[in-house]
């Protein structure tokens, strides 16, 4: 293989593609190879392996990787590339592994979401075959599979997300929701030990690190031994240096008074709640099995605003599910309206095989979920606009994030409520905390100046 690290590292670039999980996950399989000898290449462009960290929620996530093995296939084949190995990892590889494995757009290695500490073997028999190595094994390409036990710590990020370290504390999903992938690619809901998840913490705060966000597929219903995820909370917020907490995504049935309270007497503890209503129609919502109905979704929201003053709501939106009609679809508005969410994420119902949804008939025409998505995306950037200009002049805390790209000497910057705030003509450092006072808004960023 040519072009190696000039240390005589092979170099490895991994591509993400989903939620944060996955940006995780990519975090620990870094982690991984550099522990086994590999390196980590800067760009693609620079990367003799390239891994394909997947998604498998919706279609075309799906689609898009099968056309992206192909692409980077093809580069390598026609010498335009020094790629001469791909994988795929993670929720896809867990799902159709079989699929990836064969054809003319097969990968070198398929690795299901609890398979990574098999990431270097795997590669080094990949590499081994592509170098002509025609000693060693032949097989070996395919590794899935659910292990309870099997939970990955990744180190401490040099460059987190939003300058937040991600920190998965448990994984898969015990929820049924009947159009939801997860609970097949990432198995039943386990938890990661709490004193695991503290010293990881700790190891990421001896790094530099000073914020955390907290990450599963249902924080909220973190349950190990003795302690809720409201006691996880409890627990991790007295860690010295850690300044600020945040955490997604959470369930509605299990974001309850308990939890906001105990929120509201935690000082690290951001106010700032990512909850998914995923429609407003209790009909649709009973076929979704969501177990609640949208007044009981109000009534958290209003909970929720009562304990934490402040707080923000951000949230995912299914349209078209199967049998919605137009007027439950203006229920969902209505909900959108209501709440008042800083932001939505807005996904047109896609059909995944062999989840319980599947077998009803998906029976909303394209266009009409293209139509839908765009009223509800339309009705969000009203709502937005409105509070946003409504912030104008309010003084909000917030933590340095990085030096803006443009306008020189500006810096970015996040509020505890989670906006975005672009602090002009400013003598910053990241991590830094100060208060500051809004003075405009541009989509979904703010202008401040310190206080
Ligand atoms: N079709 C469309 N959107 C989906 N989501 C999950 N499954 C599907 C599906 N089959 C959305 C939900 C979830 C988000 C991560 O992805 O809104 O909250
Ligand atoms: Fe999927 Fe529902 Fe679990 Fe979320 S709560 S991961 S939507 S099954």
């Amino acid at each position: 293989m040519s072009g190696s690290a000039r240390d005589g590292r092979v170099k490895v670039f991994i591509e993400t593609y989903g939620c944060q999980m996955n940006s995780y996950d990519t975090s620990v399989m870094y982690g991984i190879l550099d522990e086994h000898g590999y390196a980590r290449a800067e760009t693609v462009d620079d990367a003799d392996v390239v891994l394909l960290n997947t998604c498998s929620v919706r279609d075309l996530a799906e689609h898009k990787i099968h056309s992206r093995v192909g692409e980077l296939r093809s580069l390598n084949r026609r010498g335009l590339s020094k790629t001469a190995v791909v994988g795929v990892t993670g929720c896809m590889a867990e799902r159709m592994a079989d699929d990836l494995a064969k054809g003319e757009r097969k990968a070198d290695l398929v690795l299901g979401v609890d398979q990574y500490a098999k990431l270097p073997g795997m590669l080094d028999l990949a590499v081994a075959r592509v170098r002509g190595d025609k000693d060693g094994p032949k097989q070996l390409n395919v590794a899935t599979g659910h292990q309870a036990d099997v939970h990955y710590v990744a180190p401490p990020d040099a460059y987190p997300t939003n300058n937040s370290h991600l920190v998965t504390i448990h994984k898969g999903c015990d929820y049924k929701c009947t159009y939801c992938i997860v609970p097949a690619t990432r198995g039943p809901q386990r938890e990661k030990a709490p004193e695991v998840i503290e010293q990881e913490i700790r190891d990421i705060v001896a790094a530099g690190g000073r914020e955390v966000t907290l990450l599963g597929q249902n924080v909220t219903a973190y349950r190990a031994p003795g302690l809720n995820f409201a006691g996880l909370l409890q627990r991790l917020n007295p860690i010295v240096g850690l300044e600020r907490i945040r955490f997604l995504t959470g369930h509605p049935c299990d974001m309850n008074e308990e939890l906001v309270k105990t929120m509201s007497g935690l000082d690290k503890v951001c106010p700032w709640l990512h909850v998914p209503a995923q429609s407003g129609s209790d009909r649709v919502l009973r076929r979704m099995k969501r177990h609640y109905t949208a007044a009981e979704y109000l009534g958290l929201v209003a909970t929720a605003r009562r304990w934490l003053p402040g707080v923000t709501f951000s949230g995912d939106f299914i349209v078209g599910f199967p049998g919605e009609t137009d007027e439950d679809f203006r229920m969902t508005l209505e909900l959108v309206r209501e709440v008042r969410y800083d932001q939505t994420f807005n996904f047109k119902y896609s059909e995944r095989p062999a989840t319980p949804a599947a077998k009803l008939d998906d029976d909303v025409p394209l266009e009409v979920k293209k139509e839908r998505l765009a009223e509800l995306m339309a009705l969000q950037e009203n709502v937005w606009s409105s509070m946003a200009s409504a912030a104008v002049g309010e003084v909000w805390d917030v933590a340095v994030e990085d030096e803006a790209r443009r306008p020189a000497g500006a810096w970015r910057a996040r509020s505890l409520h989670n906006r975005k705030v672009l602090l002009l003509d400013h003598e910053g450092f990241v991590g830094q905390t100060l208060s500051v006072r809004i003075t405009g808004c541009e989509a979904t960023t703010f202008f401040g100046v310190a206080v």
